[in-house]
């Protein structure tokens, strides 16, 4: 087993809890009403394929190797069809429009770069299509967000920020803990959420 292998079964074995409480009601509820081509970007172990909608075509990007070597195996266990992957969010494979639903969860406090990732998923999406991201993020409760500064700042950042400054538009934001810690958060491209605006306008 090698070190990339052993720090994929460190993360599950920290996530455990985590899975068995709440994770699988928020992981529901990110998949909810997905179909058609999609991209899961930052798959890690495959924590979502369980999740996966089965008329929904999934194909899965990370950039660790013993990441994609756990989630291989999960998709064997759970018979769900998925291709997996090895690729960086900042740089995706993909032509432009190829998906119609790009899908993530827990990877924005993560990624370097952030923006140009952001860019990259606007634009491997379809013309109308959405972004949908589950996101630990810095909470409404501000004793809590003081301690994580000190403590865990990563588990603090102001990750709806990004979104405008990437070309995305927030079309809507559920809070999936007493605390607004962590989200949920559908998005456009911004492009499109300002023609059906002027298309409404004109439409008066
Ligand atoms: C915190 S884990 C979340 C994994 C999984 N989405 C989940 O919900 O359990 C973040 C994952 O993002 C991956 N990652 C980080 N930066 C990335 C990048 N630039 N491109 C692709 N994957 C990336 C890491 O390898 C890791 O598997």
């Amino acid at each position: 087993m090698g070190a990339e292998d052993i720090g994929a079964l460190i993360y599950d074995l920290f996530m455990w809890p985590l899975e068995r409480g709440w994770g699988r009601k928020w992981r529901a509820r990110l998949w909810e009403g997905i179909s058609g081509r999609v991209l899961e970007i930052g798959v890690g172990t495959g924590a979502n394929i369980p999740y996966y909608p089965t008329d929904a075509e999934v194909v899965a990007v990370d950039v660790g190797t013993g990441m994609l070597a756990r989630a291989g195996r999960k998709a064997a266990g759970f018979q769900r069809r998925v291709e997996l992957v090895r690729a960086d969010v900042r740089s995706l494979p993909f032509t432009d429009g190829t998906f119609d639903y790009v899908v993530g969860s827990f990877l924005f406090c993560s990624v370097k770069d952030p923006i140009p990732a952001l860019r990259e998923v606007g634009r491997v999406l379809v013309a109308g299509g959405e972004v949908r991201l589950l996101e630990h993020v810095r909470p409404r409760d501000g004793k809590l967000a003081k301690l994580l500064d000190l403590l865990a700042p990563h588990f603090a950042k102001r990750t709806w920020e990004l979104f405008p400054e990437a070309g995305l538009d927030i079309v809507r934001e559920e809070e999936l803990d007493s605390r607004g810690l962590v989200r949920l958060y559908w998005l456009r491209k911004s492009s499109e959420r300002k023609r059906e605006w002027k298309a409404s306008r004109t439409a008066r």
